[in-house]
């Protein structure tokens, strides 16, 4: 293959140098996949305004997002178990965002932890939390994310309850996860993969081993997560969050307008619009196709932000068009990562910043900031 030019390209790569099962852990969806394909579809039937002739010199992809400066509109996701796509992953991204001039969100079940991350970066980075039953574990690793200094927390709301993965749990990717012969194969024939990993310490979730209660192996560590996440969680939990963290707070996973509307009397800074990238409710509507009824209910109390199915610049163009103030990519930069390590979050970026910038440039708009729903086409 030439040098990648594209997401897709950045894909391949990866798929050939991570073990299927962890590959395979980014690249999927729940059930039948219907949501995950749907996100990335939606993107591909609305279509951009082409203009001529307009000055398209000196143009500007910077913006804010909760007020913090972006080089560009576009956000790392949290996505857990980053550390197994490449050894030292979520520390080697978080450098490539810090670089870039964008936000790097650690997801809880990291591998590398939030300590490992402060310490690899030199700007703040945001925190993704999951809101375990066991509060006091909770109000731990709030309190360690203020002291690492990471300047938003980004409340993931869409994961009271897991999403069944068929293919993770074909993989043997379960509480408790079953090792077989097949593992050692899918690793023995990813070398590459398996020197970094041999060269790490860092190869299990650094976030809660050692820090909640009785978990101290990957064993327990399974049963723990499998049993912690809380389907009693209810908004009134958002207002006591926001309390103990005290600062920035965005709420992720709201794909429906009486949620947004209950999100912003939370008195929270943003909200996520997301399914999860298709992890979660398979058969919910694709992420794109909420994004202009949200915007239009409470796009004028609460900073929107989107993710879902991003797999081109093109695509920030029509989230940003259609009233996202800031987007968030999970595969496309774990794509990257898989296959070059820092290198390759670097490139997906570079991608995705050429593809938004000419695009942009094309439908006659030099600034980002005015970029709206006068981009895209009729019919
Ligand atoms: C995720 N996502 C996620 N979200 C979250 O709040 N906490 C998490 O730990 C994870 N973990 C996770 C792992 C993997 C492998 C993926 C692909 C995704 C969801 C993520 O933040 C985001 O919503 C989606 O990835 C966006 O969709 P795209 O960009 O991947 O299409």
């Amino acid at each position: 293959m030439t040098a990648p030019l594209t997401i897709a390209d950045l894909r391949q790569l990866a798929k050939r140098r991570v073990p299927k099962m962890f590959f395979q852990y980014a690249d999927s969806g729940s059930w039948t996949e219907s949501t995950y394909e749907a996100n990335e579809a939606d993107f591909k039937k609305i279509k951009l305004r082409q203009r001529v002739l307009v000055d398209m010199t000196n143009r500007s992809l910077e913006s804010t997002m909760i007020g913090q400066k972006v080089s560009m509109p576009v956000a790392l996701a949290p996505t857990g178990m980053t550390g197994m796509q490449h050894a030292d992953g979520e520390m080697l991204a978080a450098r490539a965002a810090e670089e870039f001039g964008i936000p790097f969100t650690l997801s809880t079940m990291s591998i590398c932890s939030i300590e490992d991350v402060a310490s690899a970066t030199t700007k703040p980075f945001w925190f993704q939390l999951y809101v375990m039953r066991d509060r006091d574990f909770v109000m731990n690793l709030i309190s360690r994310a203020k002291a690492a200094k990471c300047s938003a927390l980004v409340l993931t709301a869409d994961l009271q309850i897991l999403g069944q993965r068929h293919k993770d749990i074909r993989n043997g990717l379960s509480a408790p996860p079953k090792f077989t012969p097949e593992h050692i194969w899918q690793v023995a024939t990813r070398p590459a993969w398996c020197m970094s990993m041999l060269q790490t310490k860092r190869r299990t979730f650094g976030n809660i081993i050692g820090h909640a209660k009785n978990v101290t192996s990957l064993k327990s560590l399974s049963t723990w997560t499998h049993e912690q996440f809380d389907p009693r969680l209810s908004w009134s939990d958002v207002a006591w969050i926001k309390e103990q963290w005290g600062g920035p707070l965005i709420i992720k996973g709201i794909l429906d307008v009486e949620d947004a509307k209950a999100a912003v009397d939370t008195g929270a800074d943003a909200i996520i619009i997301s399914n999860h990238g298709g992890r979660q409710l398979d058969g919910a509507p694709s992420s794109i196709s909420m994004l202009p009824s949200i915007v239009d209910a409470v796009g004028d109390r609460i900073e929107v932000h989107f993710d879902g199915g991003i797999r081109s610049g093109q695509d920030v163009l029509r989230a940003v068009a259609l009233g996202a103030k800031g987007t968030y990519i999970g595969r496309p930069f774990l794509y990257g990562l898989g296959a070059m390590g820092k290198d390759g979050v670097t490139l997906a970026l570079e991608i995705i910043r050429k593809e938004l910038d000419m695009s942009m440039a094309l439908c006659g708009k030099r600034d980002i900031r005015a970029v709206d729903r006068g981009i895209i086409a009729e019919g």
